[in-house]
Formats: C-alpha cells, structure tokens, sequence
C-alpha cells in the first residue's frame, strides 16, 4: 500500500493531478446540490487537501472555511483557488479532531476521501475516532444543518464495494450505528491515454491497479463513491 502520508506531505501536485481526472462526468456536484443546496450557505470541510471539493462548493456558498492538517496541500488548494478566483474561501491548517470554528456556525459540515484512512492508519482504533471526528465536525452545525462524508466504495469496480474493499466495514458503521442515508455515486476516472492514466494512477493505486489498466486498456477507470449524510 501506498505511504500516503508521504503523499499528502511531499506529492500534492501530483495528488491533484490524479484526482483532477476523477468524476470526468460530474455527477458529484449534483449529488451534494440534491442533498443540500448550496446557494448562499457557510460550509466548513475537514481534509480538504488540494481543494477539489472545496472548489466544487465555493462558487454557491457564501463562506467555505477548509482545513487540512498538511500544510503542503493546502498551498495546492491556495493556488487552484486563485485561480478560479475564489474570495470566500479561507483554508488553515487543523486536524479533524479539533477544528478552530465556533459551535453551530455552519450550514453544510463534510469531508472527503479523508475520514477513511482511519481504518488504515488505525486498524484498532477508528471506530472511536470516526466517531470523535463525526462529533467534532457536528458540533460546527447549526440546527437544521446537514453533514456530508464522501468515502470511496472501490477503485476499478463498477458496483459498490465489488470483490471486497477495506472501508466496507466503515460504510456498515456510517450506515447502522451512526445513522447516515447514503448513495452511491460514479466518479469516474478519464484520462487523455492510457500513458497518462499509467502515470497518474501507480503511485497512488499501485502496481496491481497499474496491471489492471493496463489489462482494460481503456482511458477510463471506474470508481464507486458513497456519499452520506445525516
Ligand atoms: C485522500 S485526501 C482527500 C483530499 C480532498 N478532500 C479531496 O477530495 O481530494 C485525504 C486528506 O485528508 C487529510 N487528513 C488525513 N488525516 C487528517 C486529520 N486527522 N486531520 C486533518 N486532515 C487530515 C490529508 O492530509 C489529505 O489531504
């Protein structure tokens, strides 16, 4: 498996290379927009990294207040955001269990492709810090607020969680213990050849999902999204 920490601190630009190709169709946008509007609302997001969903959502909200606790990817998000020319959007540094924002200050609390990684990170332990970051990202919510996590369900399958998956066990607890609706959405990859797509996915995905592009030769690659909220 990949060091994704190492990532995260060293790679960013890379990271949003990747991820810059994910959801070719788009259909993320629409499913947050479906569960919450975003027109005029103040967001907060926890492990905003380079910033893909925080750009998504900036152009309707009227505030999105995004943290991450890698300080290098969070200068990918300041410079892409620049770029689109965003003014409401403040990032800073912060871990997930202990964001600087007031209680009840938010219309729209998420995060994604973050919580996740603690299955990986701590295989004992993050069914308790799961829920410590669900608690801290629900205390930034006013009342008739609504939370959001965006959690992969499989890379290169196209049902959810096909052949098994490490975060099922995660998609099971969001589901029955902590009581989240759910769907799932395709964010599939599209690259422009299958060079590039061998390029952007190894050091990410690894050698065997590099093996099976390779096989599908194709410049698309599935991906199965959850997206719960509560
Ligand atoms: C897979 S990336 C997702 C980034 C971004 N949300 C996206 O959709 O591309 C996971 C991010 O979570 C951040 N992260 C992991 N654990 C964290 C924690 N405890 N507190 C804050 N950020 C964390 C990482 O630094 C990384 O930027």
């Amino acid at each position: 498996m990949a060091d994704y920490q190492r990532i995260y601190d060293e790679r960013a630009e890379a990271y949003d290379a990747l991820v810059a190709r994910e959801d070719h169709a788009q259909n993320l946008l629409a499913a947050l927009r479906a569960i919450r509007p975003l027109e005029g609302i103040d967001v907060v997001e926890t492990g905003a990294g380079t910033g893909r969903v925080t750009r998504m959502v900036a152009p309707f909200a009227r505030s999105v207040r995004a943290f991450d606790r890698s300080a290098h990817m969070l200068d990918v998000a300041r410079s892409r955001l620049a770029a689109d020319g965003a003014r409401n959007v403040a990032l800073a540094v912060a871990s997930h269990a202990s964001l600087p924002v007031d209680d009840a200050s938010a219309d729209l609390a998420l995060e994604g492709w973050a919580f996740g990684h603690a299955v990986g990170w701590n295989p004992s332990g993050w069914v308790a810090e799961v829920e410590a970051h669900v608690r801290e990202l629900a205390r930034t919510l006013r009342p008739g607020g609504t939370l959001v996590l965006i959690e992969t369900q499989g890379t290169s399958v196209e049902e959810p969680f096909a052949g098994g998956h490490a975060l099922e066990p995660l998609h099971r607890h969001l589901v029955t213990a902590l009581g989240f609706a759910h769907r799932c959405v395709r964010t599939d990859y599209a690259f422009a050849s299958l060079d590039e797509a061998v390029e952007r996915v190894g050091f990410f995905f690894g050698d065997a999902m590099v093996a099976r592009l390779r096989a599908r030769g194709t410049t698309t690659l599935p991906e199965c999204t959850g997206v719960y909220w509560r």
